[in-house]
Parts: C-alpha cells; structure tokens; sequence
C-alpha cells in the first residue's frame, strides 16, 4: 500500500496520462451514477473543485428535483447545491448517454441484499449495462457502491466490456469504497482518507488521481479486492463491536446492579488499547446491517463460515425483540389492557440527527410490540427528521411532543438520540420511558420511572431450591 502522490503520474502514457492531465487541469467532466448519499457529496465536491459534473440516476424525481437546484441530502448545504446547478455544474439525467461526455465516472448504486440475506448486486450489473453502450476509449470507470471482492472483476467488468471495449487496455477500472458518515461534523468527504485498487498499475494511479482532486489523502492498493475486502472489514468491525457491547448490556441487565453505561464509561478512559462502542435498540442503515453478510456469504463458496459475523448479527439482531419485551414488561405492570395501550416512540430514524430511515430499529420495535398484541393505532413516533414512515406496510405520520401528548402514552420509547429531542421534559412528562441509548443520562426522575438498557438496578436474583 503507498499513499497517492503527483509523482506517480509520471508513469503514464498515451490515454492514461492524456487524462490524467485533464483531471489536474480540471477539465475532465466527472460522473456519477447513483445521486444519494454517497453519490452526491461527491458530485458536489467535484463541482466545488471546479469539475463539472453529470449525474445519471433512475429516479426521475430525484432528477427532476436535481435540475431543479433543490438538495435531498441533509449533509450538503442547500445553497451550494443550487449555485452549482444554477451555473450549470451540475445536472441529471435518468439516460446515461449523457456519461459519453465524462471522463470519470463514479457508481454508487445500491447493494442491498435479498429476503435470505443473500447479496443483491443487480444494481451494479444494471448501471454497468446502462452505461455500457456509451462508455468511451480513455474513460476511468470507479465503483464506490460496498460489495464483496470479485464484484468489479466478474460482475461489473464484464457488463462494461458489452461496449466492445476491453478493460485495462481501451478504458479503466478501480473500486474505491466510500466512508461518507452523513451526521458527522468532523470527518466530511474532503478529509476522510479513501483507499482505491485499479485492475493494474494504471488504474490504480489513474483512481487514486481523480479521488486526489477531491479527498487529501488516498492510499493504493494492489487490486480492487483488497479494496472491496477492507470496505467489508470496517464494517464488520463495527458489527462485532457494536454486538459485544450489546451482549454486556444483556449481561448486566441479568445480573442486576450494574450499570452498563457506567462500564463503558469508565473502560473508555484507557487511553490505548480501547476504543468505545455504545449498546442499543439494534443496528440500522445501509451498511452495519447488510454488509457483514456480504462477506458470510462469499466465504461460504469456500467452505468457510465467518463465526463472528454470524455471532454478530445475531446479537445485534435480536435487540429490537429485547427492547420489544421491556416495553411489554412495563405494559404488564400498568392497569391496562394490551388492547388499549398507548406506545410513543421517539425517533423513526436509524442514526441521530439523519433521516434516514433504512433499516431502522424504530420499525423493527414497533412490529414487535404489534405482535405482542398492541393495536397498530395505538403506537406512535415522533421525528423531526421524519415527517412520514412506513410501519409495516402503512405510513404513519409522526405526532407532536407536547407535555399532553406525551402523559397520554403509558410507555415512551427512546430509540434515535436526535439533539432536538428535549429528553428532560419527554421524561418529565410520561408515565414511563424505555431508554436504549442511555439518554437519561443526568436527568433527575422518581424511581422506576425509566428501565434504562444494560441496566436492572438493584435487583435480586432468585435462585432454584435444588
Ligand atoms: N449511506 C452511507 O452512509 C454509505 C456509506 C458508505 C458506503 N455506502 C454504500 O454506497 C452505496 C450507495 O449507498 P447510498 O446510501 O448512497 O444509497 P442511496 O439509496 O442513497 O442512493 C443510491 C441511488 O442510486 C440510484 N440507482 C439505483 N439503481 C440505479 C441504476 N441502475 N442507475 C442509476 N441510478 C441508480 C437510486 O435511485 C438512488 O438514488 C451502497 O453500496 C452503500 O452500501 C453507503
């Protein structure tokens, strides 16, 4: 691995360094395949650069919208969007015979899975064919979309070589994963180091090159699977993590007395050695969910199973069903019926201040509580972040957060920890609150009054006789 510098460029010839200097010189028109939350910020940051940008999406009303000068993503600064369209930077388009005009051309399409948890790469085969008949000698084509390795050598390749072209020889090929944080204040597309791997030593430099323009540093690697395969590692990491601080939040609830919190806390104050994971309702997004399975299924191909994804999201997985039965808990100690309890939960969103609702645990709660018998009317969310959501088929609209409001419910729900959110008077205010992200921290409130995750306080444990 070597960090992308200048003089690397030296190297290259004929193509490969015709466009390599139409990049420093900021000429070369970038596009990108896929405007959400990864291809977007990186069409603006081109476009702030000075590169003009062409973006190809199926959704004609996030073209439309585009063309429009109106932004999407909540990360990018409305205004800036809409200078760039307005000085005609940036524009859209659901036909990709507009890339024939790009000399890079970023794709950052979906890659979900499927009902068995099986990878569904048919979006990177889809924006492969759709660009395939436009697709230019001399054009850098990179895949940012998070997969398992071999996707850009045996799947996207051969969609692109359907032009006739050949890869490595008329055009380029790298992969280059994306580590976009939407909410994060500090690390923004500019100053996250990215890794990117080429087919050959051209690609290679020729991607870390056009990442350059945008990101400060970027390391090469010696193929795109090594680059597939690290994307799939930080995240996996991430699982595993998340899941051992998830099953210590068990673990301190069955024992009673700790507070799991409190734990991490003090554990975090080691300044090498550690670094601290918080325990909660479940994971969500389009990433921690779907990507560790990328990888369990690859290795299964090679008689291998990857135990510690697989222990990982099962622990993960099962924390919507746990935060379910403490509401069910409380639900049992009030005087009511199933049938006419009333559930609040805040936050619909996976993460704080997003709103992005892709796999959110928020759903995954409320089916539960459903299943348990309380009536699907009868349990609510608010988000400023999400007006609308779609529980089990059906939208639900998300409700205000007066004092009345919230006395009305017999449990409140802390799922998402939005910075909007006004927990002191939430708590305040209801009759009880289920907490799974220990946002009750420092809030004074009567005894029993909050069940906080990873936490059973003083309770004594019954032994059998014999
Ligand atoms: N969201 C993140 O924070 C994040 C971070 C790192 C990596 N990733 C990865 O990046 C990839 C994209 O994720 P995202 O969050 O930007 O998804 P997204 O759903 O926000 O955006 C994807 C866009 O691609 C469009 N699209 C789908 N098929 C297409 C096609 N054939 N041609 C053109 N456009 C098409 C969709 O309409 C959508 O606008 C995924 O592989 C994801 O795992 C996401």
């Amino acid at each position: 691995m070597q960090l992308f510098q200048r003089s690397l460029l030296e190297d290259l010839q004929g193509d490969a360094l015709n466009l390599a200097q139409r990049l420093t010189q900021k000429e070369a028109v970038i596009g990108v395949v896929g405007l959400g939350y990864v291809g977007m910020p990186i069409a603006l940051e081109y476009c702030k650069k000075g590169f003009r940008c062409l973006g190809v999406d199926v959704s004609a009303r996030k073209v439309e919208a585009l063309n429009q000068g109106e932004n999407f993503i909540e990360d990018l600064d409305d205004q800036e969007v809409r200078e760039m369209v307005e000085k005609g930077m940036l524009s859209a388009s659901t036909d990709y015979a507009v890339l024939r005009d790009a000399d890079v051309v970023f794709i950052a399409v979906p890659t979900p899975f499927n009902a068995n948890k099986d990878p569904d790469i048919s979006f990177i085969i889809q924006a492969g064919e759709g660009l395939a008949p436009h697709l230019q000698a001399g054009q850098l084509v990179i895949l940012k979309s998070t997969t398992f390795p071999g996707t850009t050598e045996d799947y996207l390749i051969p969609a692109l070589e359907q032009s006739g072209l050949k890869a490595g020889q008329d055009f380029y090929v790298a992969f280059s994963p994306e580590r976009v944080d939407p909410g994060n204040k500090v690390f923004h597309t500019g100053n996250t180091p990215i890794v990117t791997g080429g087919i050959d030593p051209t690609c290679t430099i020729l991607g870390g090159h056009a990442n350059n323009q945008i990101i400060e540093k970027v390391y090469l690697v010696d193929s795109p699977k090594v680059a597939e395969l690290e994307k799939l590692l930080e995240n996996i990491f991430r699982s595993v993590n998340i899941a051992l601080v998830n099953e210590l939040a068990l673990l301190c609830e069955r024992m009673g007395g700790i507070n799991v919190w409190e734990v991490l806390e003090a554990a975090s104050t080691k300044p090498f050695g550690y670094m601290k994971f918080t325990p909660g309702p479940g994971v969500g997004g389009h990433c921690i969910p779907i990507d560790p399975y990328y990888l369990s299924w690859l290795a299964r191909e090679y008689d291998f199973e990857t135990k510690f994804i697989t222990l990982a999201a099962n622990v993960n997985e099962s924390m919507p069903y746990h935060v379910g039965s403490l509401v069910m808990r409380e639900i049992a100690r009030q005087p009511v019926t199933l049938a006419q309890a009333r559930i609040l939960v805040l936050g619909a969103s996976f993460k704080k201040n997003v709103k992005d609702l892709r796999h959110s645990p928020s759903e995954m709660i409320m089916l539960r509580l459903i299943e348990s018998g309380i009536p699907y009317e009868n349990i609510d969310y608010t988000d400023p972040w999400a007006p609308s959501y779609e529980v089990a088929g059906q939208l639900k609209y998300s409700v205000d957060l007066s004092p009345e409001a919230v006395a009305g419910y017999h449990c409140v729900v802390l799922v998402t920890d939005h910075d909007a959110f006004d927990i002191p008077e939430v708590v305040k205010h209801a009759r009880h609150v289920v907490d799974t992200r220990n946002m009750t921290a420092g809030i004074a409130y009567p005894e029993g009054k909050v069940t906080l995750l990873g936490l059973t306080p003083g309770r004594k444990r019954l032994e059998l006789a014999h």
